[in-house]
């Protein structure tokens, strides 16, 4: 599978990571294009490559990873998603001290939903420090878990299913209604790293 990453921060360089990891390729984008993101394929290695945000937006299965306050200019303009997966990474927390965004009592992926009309929106990898995220997900005394939510159980298999490949242990903790909200950041009580052992 060809992965499309919208955001090449420290959230879409991690995701781009463990894709990558996982046996897939990556086509990562940010605001300025493609030309800018030279240096990052070259790191990122064999199977990534860069590309407008539009082009990385026409992919199967799409991660954004866009500060919340700018979320809505990097996906405007694109075209119905028609069933295409996209994966919500994103916490609406607003610069510069990082407090929740007021989302009018919904779910965060429920307003990001609205963003990206006809999606199938799958919230995850939002719960780990970039860093930790883009490292190995196997430690010494267990997997790093990350909580995957969404109302499309196909969309939450599949990108269920990279991570897995990838080495972490996926937790389906059910809708983006419900489920969204137990491991969105901040405020709730799935949001925090999380290590399984067994
Ligand atoms: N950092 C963490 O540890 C962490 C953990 C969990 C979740 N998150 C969430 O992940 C998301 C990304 O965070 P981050 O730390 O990766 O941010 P970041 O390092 O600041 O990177 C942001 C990326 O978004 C791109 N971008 C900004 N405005 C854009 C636009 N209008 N159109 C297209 N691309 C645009 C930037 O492109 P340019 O560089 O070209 O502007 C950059 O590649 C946020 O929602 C954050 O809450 C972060």
């Amino acid at each position: 599978m060809k992965v499309g990453v919208i955001g090449a921060g420290n959230i879409g360089q991690a995701i781009a990571t463990q894709v990558l990891c996982a046996g897939h390729e990556v086509q990562i984008a940010n605001s300025r294009g493609p030309e800018t993101l030279v240096d990052l394929v070259e790191r990122l290695g064999p199977g990534a490559g860069a590309g407008t945000i539009k082009e990385a937006a026409s992919q199967d299965i799409v991660a954004v990873a866009v500060p919340w306050v700018h979320l809505e200019s990097a996906l405007s303009g694109l075209p119905d998603w028609q069933g295409r997966v996209v994966i919500d990474a994103n916490n609406a927390v607003l610069p510069p001290d990082y407090k929740a965004a007021d989302l009018g009592g919904r779910s965060s992926s429920e307003v990001f939903a609205q963003m990206v009309p006809g999606a199938r929106v799958v919230k995850t990898a939002n719960t780990l420090a970039a860093e930790v995220l883009a490292g190995d997900p196997v430690t010494s005394v267990g997997r790093r878990v990350l909580f995957v939510s969404g109302d499309d159980s196909e969309a939450k298999d599949k990108v269920g299913g990279i991570f897995s490949e990838a080495g972490f242990k996926t937790i389906d903790v059910g809708d983006l209604a419900t489920g969204g909200r137990l491991h969105q950041f901040p405020g709730a009580p799935l949001a925090r790293s999380l290590i399984a052992v067994d």
